[in-house]
């Protein structure tokens, strides 16, 4: 028996996707293309997704697929997107929800994979790992006094910028490093702040007062550009700055200016306004930088239980039950859920 058609984006995400949507009376349909799941390029054409929004009741969906009014504007048997990611910047969610589409997505399971590496670049800025790496294949000779020399991070003061669960767990593995802590967040967290000793600011006190600042706030309209040029100015010269969060959020031409004068001692960035960032692009050539490709959850588990998170969302609304974590909670009252399969 032939039930709902379900669509995949991807054909290289972790076969639980896969197996569990074979055990149901679903057709499933997959793009064949494997790129990065951030990627643009690897996204199914535009006709495509207009065939697929217009045929199927559910699709799994990655960050590099843009799904946008005009899109769900096409959709008529659609009732689910899962997406692969804890964003949905990539999604038009109001109008999803106008159309009682449930949006789904996978938060909390990434939460600490997302920390550690917003860590692990605080460290490498911070000690030069990454400089230091390629002047020992290079065969480089240390005879200078002052050769990769960095910067303390015993002591220092981090300003994490969005308090959610990806910035709490950076605050909780800065308090073990016996870093001050500081956050800015639209929303104080007297608790959280109580729990860990940590200390609210007004963004631009974060941004003067911060040896490193880590972005993890989400992307919305709101934060698109938050970190621009005035705002990197108010950044003490020898601070660093890392994004782990979404690209938009720092305008990149204002921070290629401000680390060719000097304003911050260097960046790291795991995301960028432009994916993949061009290999000429001007921020690939400051010694100060390290840029990882968006590789936040990159780790085996992390990926597997994310995937396990997007497929269960898609079987629970398929079956009427209320999915693992919805984006849109308003959607239950517009399209309350029911079985389908
Ligand atoms: C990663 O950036 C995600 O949104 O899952």
């Amino acid at each position: 028996m032939v039930g709902p058609c379900i669509f995949i984006s991807r054909s290289n995400l972790p076969s639980v996707i896969y197996t569990q949507l074979n055990k149901l009376p679903v057709e499933i349909r997959m793009w064949k293309e494997t790129g990065p799941m951030w990627s643009r390029q690897a996204s199914p054409p535009r006709e495509v997704w207009v065939e697929m929004f217009k045929e199927c009741t559910g699709v799994v969906v990655t960050l590099g697929d843009v799904i946008d009014r005009s899109l769900i504007n096409e959709s008529d048997k659609l009732i689910v997107i899962s997406t692969y990611s804890v964003g949905v910047d990539h999604i038009d969610v109001k109008a999803a929800t106008e159309r009682g589409i449930y949006v789904t997505h996978t938060p909390e399971v990434l939460v600490e994979a997302v920390a550690d590496l917003a860590m692990g670049l605080l460290i490498a800025l911070a000690r030069k790992i990454v400089q230091g790496d390629k002047l020992v294949r290079a065969g480089a000779i240390f005879d200078k006094w002052g050769w990769l020399l960095g910067s303390e991070v015993h002591g220092a003061t981090l300003g994490i910028i969005g308090l959610g669960n990806i910035g709490t767990a950076v605050a909780r593995r800065a308090r073990a490093f016996n870093m001050k802590v500081i956050y800015w967040s639209r929303t104080r967290k007297p608790q959280i702040e109580f729990a860990l000793g940590i200390e609210y600011r007004p963004l631009e006190a974060l941004l003067s007062e911060s040896d490193y600042v880590v972005i993890t706030v989400a992307a919305t309209p709101e934060t698109r550009h938050l970190i621009n040029e005035e705002r990197l100015k108010l950044m003490k010269r020898g601070a660093y700055l890392i994004n782990v969060a979404r690209g938009d959020i720092v305008d990149t031409n204002a921070l290629v200016k401000a680390l060719k004068e000097g304003w911050i001692a260097g960046a790291a960035l795991d995301v960028f306004e432009e994916e993949p960032l061009p290999s000429t692009h001007e921020l690939a050539k400051f010694d100060n930088v390290v840029l990882t490709p968006h590789i936040g959850s990159a780790t085996s588990e992390t990926r597997e239980r994310m995937a396990e998170v997007a497929v269960q969302n898609l079987i629970n609304v398929l079956m009427g039950k209320r999915p693992l974590y919805l984006a849109n909670p308003e959607v239950l009252s517009i399209r309350p859920l029911q079985p389908l399969i």
